[in-house]
Protein backbone atom coordinates (compact mmCIF):
# COMPACT_ATOMS: atom_id res chain seq x y z
CA UNK A 1 0.00 0.00 0.00
CA UNK A 2 1.19 3.66 -1.03
CA UNK A 3 2.40 5.63 1.94
CA UNK A 4 0.91 9.02 2.72
CA UNK A 5 2.25 11.93 0.30
CA UNK A 6 2.93 15.20 1.43
CA UNK A 7 0.97 18.10 0.69
CA UNK A 8 1.91 19.26 -2.88
CA UNK A 9 2.34 16.18 -4.34
CA UNK A 10 0.12 13.26 -5.07
CA UNK A 11 1.13 9.33 -5.65
CA UNK A 12 1.90 7.90 -8.86
CA UNK A 13 -2.03 7.72 -10.90
CA UNK A 14 -3.84 5.54 -9.96
CA UNK A 15 -2.12 4.32 -6.86
CA UNK A 16 -4.40 5.06 -3.47
CA UNK A 17 -2.68 5.00 -0.17
CA UNK A 18 -4.61 4.24 2.88
CA UNK A 19 -4.20 8.07 4.87
CA UNK A 20 -4.19 11.55 3.77
CA UNK A 21 -3.87 14.69 5.07
CA UNK A 22 -7.20 16.74 5.28
CA UNK A 23 -8.43 19.75 6.74
CA UNK A 24 -11.39 19.30 8.80
CA UNK A 25 -13.92 20.59 11.25
CA UNK A 26 -14.93 18.65 14.26
CA UNK A 27 -18.04 19.06 16.49
CA UNK A 28 -16.34 20.59 19.26
CA UNK A 29 -14.47 23.54 17.63
CA UNK A 30 -17.30 24.82 15.55
CA UNK A 31 -17.38 28.60 15.59
CA UNK A 32 -14.87 31.23 14.07
CA UNK A 33 -13.41 29.33 11.14
CA UNK A 34 -10.10 30.49 11.31
CA UNK A 35 -9.78 27.87 14.84
CA UNK A 36 -12.35 24.90 13.44
CA UNK A 37 -10.65 23.94 10.38
CA UNK A 38 -7.35 22.07 11.66
CA UNK A 39 -4.98 19.71 9.29
CA UNK A 40 -5.35 16.06 10.34
CA UNK A 41 -4.08 12.78 8.90
CA UNK A 42 -7.48 10.66 8.16
CA UNK A 43 -8.25 7.39 6.36
CA UNK A 44 -8.67 7.74 2.63
CA UNK A 45 -12.42 6.73 1.65
CA UNK A 46 -13.33 3.80 -0.77
CA UNK A 47 -15.29 4.65 -3.65
CA UNK A 48 -18.83 2.67 -3.52
CA UNK A 49 -20.48 1.41 -6.60
CA UNK A 50 -21.48 4.68 -8.36
CA UNK A 51 -18.47 6.58 -7.19
CA UNK A 52 -15.23 8.06 -8.23
CA UNK A 53 -11.88 8.92 -5.99
CA UNK A 54 -10.46 12.10 -6.99
CA UNK A 55 -6.88 13.10 -5.91
CA UNK A 56 -7.37 17.12 -5.38
CA UNK A 57 -4.79 19.25 -6.94
CA UNK A 58 -6.66 22.15 -5.96
CA UNK A 59 -9.88 23.11 -3.94
CA UNK A 60 -12.12 26.11 -4.97
CA UNK A 61 -13.42 28.01 -1.69
CA UNK A 62 -17.28 28.77 -1.39
CA UNK A 63 -19.31 30.57 1.69
CA UNK A 64 -20.84 26.72 2.50
CA UNK A 65 -17.75 26.02 4.47
CA UNK A 66 -17.98 28.86 6.70
CA UNK A 67 -21.52 27.84 7.17
CA UNK A 68 -20.11 24.43 7.94
CA UNK A 69 -17.30 25.27 10.16
CA UNK A 70 -19.79 27.90 12.65
CA UNK A 71 -22.23 25.65 12.43
CA UNK A 72 -25.07 27.88 11.39
CA UNK A 73 -27.68 27.01 10.06
CA UNK A 74 -26.82 23.42 10.86
CA UNK A 75 -24.34 21.23 12.25
CA UNK A 76 -23.41 19.34 9.36
CA UNK A 77 -21.57 16.40 11.26
CA UNK A 78 -24.37 15.61 13.89
CA UNK A 79 -26.55 16.28 10.81
CA UNK A 80 -24.63 12.95 9.21
CA UNK A 81 -24.70 11.31 12.61
CA UNK A 82 -28.54 11.26 12.66
CA UNK A 83 -28.43 9.89 9.27
CA UNK A 84 -26.10 6.86 10.39
CA UNK A 85 -22.71 8.05 9.38
CA UNK A 86 -19.86 6.53 11.09
CA UNK A 87 -17.27 9.75 10.45
CA UNK A 88 -17.24 12.52 13.46
CA UNK A 89 -15.61 15.11 11.20
CA UNK A 90 -16.20 17.35 8.20
CA UNK A 91 -13.77 17.30 5.34
CA UNK A 92 -15.75 20.30 3.23
CA UNK A 93 -14.88 21.56 0.14
CA UNK A 94 -17.32 21.84 -3.33
CA UNK A 95 -15.35 22.62 -5.26
CA UNK A 96 -12.16 20.92 -7.07
CA UNK A 97 -9.70 20.27 -10.11
CA UNK A 98 -8.12 17.01 -10.02
CA UNK A 99 -7.16 13.53 -11.58
CA UNK A 100 -9.37 10.39 -11.24
CA UNK A 101 -7.76 7.74 -9.10
CA UNK A 102 -10.22 4.89 -8.74
CA UNK A 103 -13.79 4.14 -9.81
CA UNK A 104 -16.40 2.45 -8.36
CA UNK A 105 -17.41 -1.37 -9.80
CA UNK A 106 -20.67 0.49 -11.76
CA UNK A 107 -19.29 3.63 -12.94
CA UNK A 108 -18.91 4.25 -16.69
CA UNK A 109 -17.58 6.57 -19.04
CA UNK A 110 -14.84 7.85 -16.55
CA UNK A 111 -11.32 6.19 -16.23
CA UNK A 112 -8.45 6.70 -14.08
CA UNK A 113 -6.14 9.21 -15.23
CA UNK A 114 -8.78 11.79 -16.52
CA UNK A 115 -8.49 15.36 -15.64
CA UNK A 116 -11.65 16.51 -13.80
CA UNK A 117 -13.90 18.96 -11.91
CA UNK A 118 -16.49 18.33 -9.51
CA UNK A 119 -20.21 19.61 -9.97
CA UNK A 120 -21.27 20.55 -6.55
CA UNK A 121 -25.28 18.72 -6.59
CA UNK A 122 -25.22 15.54 -5.34
CA UNK A 123 -27.95 13.02 -5.10
CA UNK A 124 -28.12 8.99 -4.72
CA UNK A 125 -28.13 7.85 -7.98
CA UNK A 126 -30.98 5.15 -6.86
CA UNK A 127 -33.41 7.15 -5.39
CA UNK A 128 -37.13 6.90 -6.77
CA UNK A 129 -37.40 10.24 -7.57
CA UNK A 130 -33.97 10.87 -9.62
CA UNK A 131 -35.05 7.80 -11.43
CA UNK A 132 -38.38 8.56 -12.27
CA UNK A 133 -36.29 11.62 -14.16
CA UNK A 134 -37.19 14.27 -12.13
CA UNK A 135 -35.14 17.37 -11.06
CA UNK A 136 -32.57 15.51 -9.32
CA UNK A 137 -32.03 18.71 -7.33
CA UNK A 138 -35.62 18.85 -5.98
CA UNK A 139 -35.06 14.91 -4.68
CA UNK A 140 -35.36 13.78 -1.26
CA UNK A 141 -31.48 12.71 -0.96
CA UNK A 142 -30.00 15.96 -3.20
CA UNK A 143 -27.28 17.44 -1.16
CA UNK A 144 -24.53 20.00 -1.69
CA UNK A 145 -21.35 18.24 -2.32
CA UNK A 146 -18.28 19.10 0.48
CA UNK A 147 -20.90 20.79 2.42
CA UNK A 148 -24.01 18.07 3.15
CA UNK A 149 -21.38 15.55 2.61
CA UNK A 150 -18.15 14.10 3.90
CA UNK A 151 -14.97 13.60 1.98
CA UNK A 152 -14.91 17.45 -0.29
CA UNK A 153 -11.98 18.84 -1.49
CA UNK A 154 -10.34 20.09 1.29
CA UNK A 155 -8.25 16.74 1.63
CA UNK A 156 -5.80 15.06 -0.53
CA UNK A 157 -8.91 12.93 -2.27
CA UNK A 158 -12.12 13.74 -2.44
CA UNK A 159 -15.37 11.21 -3.11
CA UNK A 160 -18.12 12.27 -5.53
CA UNK A 161 -20.71 10.64 -7.72
CA UNK A 162 -19.98 9.78 -11.03
CA UNK A 163 -22.56 11.83 -12.02
CA UNK A 164 -21.26 14.89 -10.89
CA UNK A 165 -18.07 14.34 -12.94
CA UNK A 166 -17.31 16.62 -15.66
CA UNK A 167 -14.11 17.35 -17.91
CA UNK A 168 -11.78 20.08 -16.86
CA UNK A 169 -11.39 22.85 -18.95
CA UNK A 170 -7.57 21.94 -20.41
CA UNK A 171 -6.29 25.78 -21.49
CA UNK A 172 -7.14 26.12 -17.24
CA UNK A 173 -4.54 25.75 -14.75
CA UNK A 174 -5.36 23.75 -11.62
CA UNK A 175 -5.87 26.58 -9.22
CA UNK A 176 -8.44 28.39 -12.17
CA UNK A 177 -10.33 25.30 -12.53
CA UNK A 178 -10.97 24.59 -8.98
CA UNK A 179 -12.65 28.37 -8.74
CA UNK A 180 -16.01 28.86 -10.11
CA UNK A 181 -17.85 25.68 -10.97
CA UNK A 182 -20.23 25.69 -7.30
CA UNK A 183 -21.31 29.46 -7.38
CA UNK A 184 -21.43 29.48 -11.66
CA UNK A 185 -23.21 26.72 -11.95
CA UNK A 186 -25.57 27.66 -8.65
CA UNK A 187 -25.71 31.12 -10.72
CA UNK A 188 -26.51 29.49 -13.85
CA UNK A 189 -29.37 27.67 -12.61
CA UNK A 190 -30.62 30.75 -10.92
CA UNK A 191 -30.76 32.51 -14.36
CA UNK A 192 -31.68 29.10 -16.67
CA UNK A 193 -33.46 27.02 -14.05
CA UNK A 194 -36.83 28.77 -13.63
CA UNK A 195 -39.17 28.47 -16.09
CA UNK A 196 -40.67 32.01 -17.72
CA UNK A 197 -37.81 33.75 -15.89
CA UNK A 198 -34.83 32.19 -17.74
CA UNK A 199 -32.25 35.28 -19.37
CA UNK A 200 -33.42 36.20 -22.39
CA UNK A 201 -31.75 38.72 -24.68
CA UNK A 202 -32.32 42.43 -23.39
CA UNK A 203 -33.27 41.29 -19.91
CA UNK A 204 -32.05 43.48 -17.61
CA UNK A 205 -30.32 41.63 -14.39
CA UNK A 206 -29.21 43.08 -11.17
CA UNK A 207 -27.38 41.41 -9.41
CA UNK A 208 -26.18 41.89 -5.76
CA UNK A 209 -22.42 41.53 -4.63
CA UNK A 210 -21.56 41.58 -8.54
CA UNK A 211 -17.39 40.92 -8.00
CA UNK A 212 -17.81 38.12 -5.54
CA UNK A 213 -18.27 34.45 -6.33
CA UNK A 214 -22.07 33.85 -7.35
CA UNK A 215 -22.47 37.91 -8.99
CA UNK A 216 -19.22 37.09 -10.88
CA UNK A 217 -20.59 34.49 -12.47
CA UNK A 218 -23.81 35.51 -12.62
CA UNK A 219 -22.85 38.49 -14.83
CA UNK A 220 -21.17 36.44 -17.36
CA UNK A 221 -23.76 33.65 -17.44
CA UNK A 222 -26.49 36.97 -17.87
CA UNK A 223 -24.13 38.28 -20.95
CA UNK A 224 -23.60 35.25 -22.45
CA UNK A 225 -27.16 35.01 -22.88
CA UNK A 226 -27.69 38.12 -24.21
CA UNK A 227 -29.11 39.95 -20.72
CA UNK A 228 -28.18 43.31 -19.74
CA UNK A 229 -26.50 42.60 -15.75
CA UNK A 230 -26.02 45.75 -13.56
CA UNK A 231 -24.00 45.19 -10.32
CA UNK A 232 -24.72 46.17 -7.44
CA UNK A 233 -21.01 46.03 -4.79
CA UNK A 234 -19.12 48.56 -1.90
CA UNK A 235 -16.37 49.79 -3.78
CA UNK A 236 -15.62 51.44 -7.45
CA UNK A 237 -13.07 49.07 -7.49
CA UNK A 238 -15.28 46.35 -7.62
CA UNK A 239 -17.94 47.71 -9.83
CA UNK A 240 -15.13 48.74 -12.28
CA UNK A 241 -14.32 44.58 -11.91
CA UNK A 242 -18.01 43.89 -12.52
CA UNK A 243 -18.28 45.91 -15.53
CA UNK A 244 -14.77 44.11 -17.19
CA UNK A 245 -16.97 40.99 -16.85
CA UNK A 246 -20.03 42.42 -18.53
CA UNK A 247 -21.84 44.51 -16.38
CA UNK A 248 -23.25 47.28 -18.34
CA UNK A 249 -22.66 49.71 -15.01
CA UNK A 250 -23.12 49.35 -10.94
CA UNK A 251 -24.52 50.70 -7.75
CA UNK A 252 -22.73 51.25 -4.91
CA UNK A 253 -24.60 50.29 -1.87
CA UNK A 254 -22.33 52.36 0.50
CA UNK A 255 -24.65 55.66 -0.82
CA UNK A 256 -27.62 54.14 0.63
CA UNK A 257 -28.73 53.42 4.51
CA UNK A 258 -31.96 51.73 4.32
CA UNK A 259 -30.53 48.01 4.61
CA UNK A 260 -32.53 45.31 6.64
CA UNK A 261 -36.43 44.97 7.57
CA UNK A 262 -37.98 47.86 6.53
CA UNK A 263 -40.40 49.69 9.25
CA UNK A 264 -43.50 48.34 10.16
CA UNK A 265 -46.05 49.20 7.07
CA UNK A 266 -48.21 51.27 9.58
CA UNK A 267 -45.12 53.76 10.53
CA UNK A 268 -45.88 56.09 8.19
CA UNK A 269 -42.66 58.03 8.71
CA UNK A 270 -40.49 55.12 8.75
CA UNK A 271 -42.00 54.02 5.26
CA UNK A 272 -41.94 57.34 3.66
CA UNK A 273 -38.29 57.45 4.82
CA UNK A 274 -37.42 54.06 3.60
CA UNK A 275 -39.31 54.28 0.05
CA UNK A 276 -37.58 57.47 -0.71
CA UNK A 277 -33.90 55.21 -0.40
CA UNK A 278 -35.47 52.51 -2.33
CA UNK A 279 -36.87 54.77 -4.93
CA UNK A 280 -33.60 56.35 -4.99
CA UNK A 281 -31.82 53.03 -5.38
CA UNK A 282 -34.27 52.02 -8.00
CA UNK A 283 -33.58 55.22 -10.12
CA UNK A 284 -29.73 54.36 -10.20
CA UNK A 285 -30.69 51.06 -12.63
CA UNK A 286 -32.89 53.65 -14.94
CA UNK A 287 -29.68 56.02 -14.61
CA UNK A 288 -27.08 53.27 -15.23
CA UNK A 289 -29.84 52.35 -18.60
CA UNK A 290 -30.79 55.49 -19.71
CA UNK A 291 -34.32 54.38 -19.39
CA UNK A 292 -37.16 53.74 -17.24
CA UNK A 293 -36.51 49.86 -17.05
CA UNK A 294 -36.55 47.60 -14.25
CA UNK A 295 -34.75 44.49 -13.66
CA UNK A 296 -36.78 41.22 -15.00
CA UNK A 297 -34.85 39.15 -12.74
CA UNK A 298 -32.46 39.95 -9.40
CA UNK A 299 -30.02 37.45 -8.03
CA UNK A 300 -30.37 37.57 -4.65
CA UNK A 301 -28.15 36.01 -1.58
CA UNK A 302 -27.34 38.64 1.07
CA UNK A 303 -31.18 37.95 2.32
CA UNK A 304 -32.45 40.17 5.22
CA UNK A 305 -30.25 43.27 3.71
CA UNK A 306 -31.71 43.10 0.75
CA UNK A 307 -34.58 41.59 0.23
CA UNK A 308 -36.95 44.14 0.94
CA UNK A 309 -35.39 46.46 -1.72
CA UNK A 310 -35.01 43.85 -4.46
CA UNK A 311 -38.77 43.34 -4.04
CA UNK A 312 -39.49 46.62 -4.58
CA UNK A 313 -36.98 47.31 -7.30
CA UNK A 314 -37.82 43.88 -9.32
CA UNK A 315 -39.80 44.60 -12.54
CA UNK A 316 -43.82 43.86 -12.78
CA UNK A 317 -43.95 39.99 -13.43
CA UNK A 318 -40.16 39.34 -12.85
CA UNK A 319 -38.38 37.33 -10.75
CA UNK A 320 -35.87 37.75 -7.17
CA UNK A 321 -34.49 34.71 -7.46
CA UNK A 322 -32.57 33.87 -4.12
CA UNK A 323 -29.91 31.54 -3.06
CA UNK A 324 -28.82 32.18 0.40
CA UNK A 325 -29.50 34.73 3.45
CA UNK A 326 -25.90 35.77 4.25
CA UNK A 327 -27.15 38.70 6.40
CA UNK A 328 -29.87 36.86 8.08
CA UNK A 329 -32.85 34.47 7.54
CA UNK A 330 -35.85 36.91 8.21
CA UNK A 331 -36.46 38.97 5.16
CA UNK A 332 -39.22 41.21 4.77
CA UNK A 333 -41.47 40.87 1.75
CA UNK A 334 -43.77 44.06 1.46
CA UNK A 335 -46.84 42.03 0.06
CA UNK A 336 -48.66 45.08 -1.41
CA UNK A 337 -45.22 45.53 -4.53
CA UNK A 338 -45.22 41.51 -4.39
CA UNK A 339 -48.97 40.80 -5.17
CA UNK A 340 -49.78 44.17 -7.42
CA UNK A 341 -47.29 43.83 -9.67
CA UNK A 342 -46.95 39.70 -10.06
CA UNK A 343 -43.40 38.96 -8.82
CA UNK A 344 -42.28 36.30 -8.09
CA UNK A 345 -39.47 35.41 -5.58
CA UNK A 346 -37.68 31.80 -6.52
CA UNK A 347 -35.67 30.09 -3.77
CA UNK A 348 -32.89 28.01 -5.73
CA UNK A 349 -30.39 25.87 -4.49
CA UNK A 350 -26.89 23.66 -6.15
CA UNK A 351 -27.61 22.69 -9.91
CA UNK A 352 -28.48 19.62 -11.39
CA UNK A 353 -26.34 17.59 -13.73
CA UNK A 354 -28.54 19.42 -17.12
CA UNK A 355 -26.88 22.79 -15.51
CA UNK A 356 -23.66 21.91 -14.10
CA UNK A 357 -22.90 20.85 -17.84
CA UNK A 358 -24.22 23.71 -19.32
CA UNK A 359 -22.23 25.94 -17.31
CA UNK A 360 -18.92 23.83 -17.58
CA UNK A 361 -19.50 23.85 -21.45
CA UNK A 362 -19.31 27.72 -21.24
CA UNK A 363 -15.86 27.38 -19.37
CA UNK A 364 -14.83 25.01 -21.71
CA UNK A 365 -15.43 27.14 -24.81
CA UNK A 366 -13.43 29.85 -23.08
CA UNK A 367 -16.59 31.65 -22.60
CA UNK A 368 -16.20 32.58 -19.01
CA UNK A 369 -13.60 33.91 -16.79
CA UNK A 370 -13.15 31.77 -13.57
CA UNK A 371 -12.46 34.67 -11.59
CA UNK A 372 -9.63 33.15 -9.97
CA UNK A 373 -8.50 36.00 -7.38
CA UNK A 374 -6.50 34.51 -4.87
CA UNK A 375 -4.82 31.16 -4.33
CA UNK A 376 -3.46 30.37 -1.01
CA UNK A 377 -1.76 27.27 0.36
CA UNK A 378 -3.41 24.45 2.15
CA UNK A 379 -2.45 25.47 5.71
CA UNK A 380 -4.90 28.86 4.86
CA UNK A 381 -7.78 27.25 4.62
CA UNK A 382 -8.95 28.07 8.38
CA UNK A 383 -7.75 31.47 7.36
CA UNK A 384 -9.27 31.92 4.11
CA UNK A 385 -12.84 31.10 5.23
CA UNK A 386 -12.31 33.53 7.91
CA UNK A 387 -11.33 36.23 5.42
CA UNK A 388 -14.09 34.93 3.62
CA UNK A 389 -16.86 35.48 6.09
CA UNK A 390 -15.19 39.02 7.42
CA UNK A 391 -15.30 40.23 3.25
CA UNK A 392 -11.44 40.60 3.21
CA UNK A 393 -10.87 38.28 0.33
CA UNK A 394 -10.22 40.05 -3.22
CA UNK A 395 -12.92 40.34 -6.13
CA UNK A 396 -13.88 36.73 -7.57
CA UNK A 397 -13.17 32.56 -6.12
CA UNK A 398 -9.91 32.03 -3.95
CA UNK A 399 -8.87 29.03 -4.13
CA UNK A 400 -6.41 26.24 -2.47
CA UNK A 401 -3.48 24.20 -3.79
CA UNK A 402 -3.88 20.53 -2.54
CA UNK A 403 -1.39 18.18 -4.99
CA UNK A 404 -0.64 21.11 -7.30
CA UNK A 405 3.03 22.00 -6.01
CA UNK A 406 2.66 25.65 -7.12
CA UNK A 407 0.44 27.88 -9.08
CA UNK A 408 0.34 27.85 -12.59
CA UNK A 409 0.70 24.33 -13.98
CA UNK A 410 -2.47 21.87 -15.46
CA UNK A 411 -2.98 24.34 -18.61
CA UNK A 412 -2.27 22.95 -21.87
CA UNK A 413 -3.11 25.13 -24.96
N1 LIG B 1 -27.71 27.74 -2.35
C1 LIG B 1 -26.67 27.57 -3.14
O1 LIG B 1 -26.66 26.67 -3.97
C2 LIG B 1 -25.52 28.53 -3.05
C3 LIG B 1 -24.46 28.40 -3.94
C4 LIG B 1 -23.41 29.32 -3.87
C5 LIG B 1 -23.41 30.30 -2.88
N2 LIG B 1 -24.44 30.36 -2.01
C6 LIG B 1 -24.46 31.38 -0.95
O2 LIG B 1 -24.49 32.66 -1.56
C7 LIG B 1 -23.87 33.61 -0.71
C8 LIG B 1 -22.83 34.39 -1.53
O3 LIG B 1 -21.80 33.49 -1.91
P1 LIG B 1 -20.54 34.01 -2.71
O4 LIG B 1 -19.68 32.86 -2.98
O5 LIG B 1 -20.97 34.87 -3.85
O6 LIG B 1 -19.85 34.93 -1.58
P2 LIG B 1 -18.79 36.08 -1.78
O7 LIG B 1 -17.81 35.76 -2.84
O8 LIG B 1 -18.29 36.41 -0.40
O9 LIG B 1 -19.66 37.30 -2.32
C9 LIG B 1 -20.72 37.82 -1.58
C10 LIG B 1 -20.89 39.29 -1.94
O10 LIG B 1 -22.01 39.78 -1.24
C11 LIG B 1 -21.83 41.17 -1.06
N3 LIG B 1 -22.34 41.54 0.24
C12 LIG B 1 -21.81 41.28 1.47
N4 LIG B 1 -22.57 41.81 2.43
C13 LIG B 1 -23.62 42.42 1.81
C14 LIG B 1 -24.72 43.15 2.28
N5 LIG B 1 -24.92 43.38 3.59
N6 LIG B 1 -25.58 43.64 1.37
C15 LIG B 1 -25.38 43.44 0.05
N7 LIG B 1 -24.35 42.75 -0.45
C16 LIG B 1 -23.47 42.24 0.43
C17 LIG B 1 -20.34 41.46 -1.13
O11 LIG B 1 -20.13 42.38 -2.19
P3 LIG B 1 -20.07 43.94 -1.95
O12 LIG B 1 -19.47 44.18 -0.59
O13 LIG B 1 -19.18 44.43 -3.07
O14 LIG B 1 -21.49 44.43 -2.07
C18 LIG B 1 -19.71 40.13 -1.52
O15 LIG B 1 -18.82 40.26 -2.60
C19 LIG B 1 -23.29 32.82 0.47
O16 LIG B 1 -24.15 32.88 1.57
C20 LIG B 1 -23.24 31.40 -0.07
O17 LIG B 1 -23.29 30.43 0.96
C21 LIG B 1 -25.50 29.50 -2.08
Amino acid sequence: MTDIVPIGSLPPVGEVPSRMYAQTVRSNRLGDPADAFRIEEIEVPTPGDHEVLIGVMAAGLNFNNVWAAKGVPIDVIAARRAQGSPHDFHVGGSDASGIVYAVGSKVSGIKVGDEVVVAPGSWDPNDPYVLAGKDPMLAPSAQIWGYNTNFGSFGQFCLAYDHQIMPKAKHLTWEQAAAPTLVGATAYRMLHGWKEHAVEKGDVVLVWGGSGGVGSQAIQIAREAGGIPIAVVSSEDKGEYCKSLGAVGYIDRREFTHWGQPPHWTDNAGQKAWTAQARAFGKKIWDILGERRSPRIIIEHPGEDTVPTSIFCCDTAGMVVICAGTTGYSAVVDLRYHWVRQKRLQGSHGSNAEQSNAYNALVLAGRIDPCLGEVRSFDQVGQAHQDMMNGKLPAGNTTILVGAPTAGLGASS
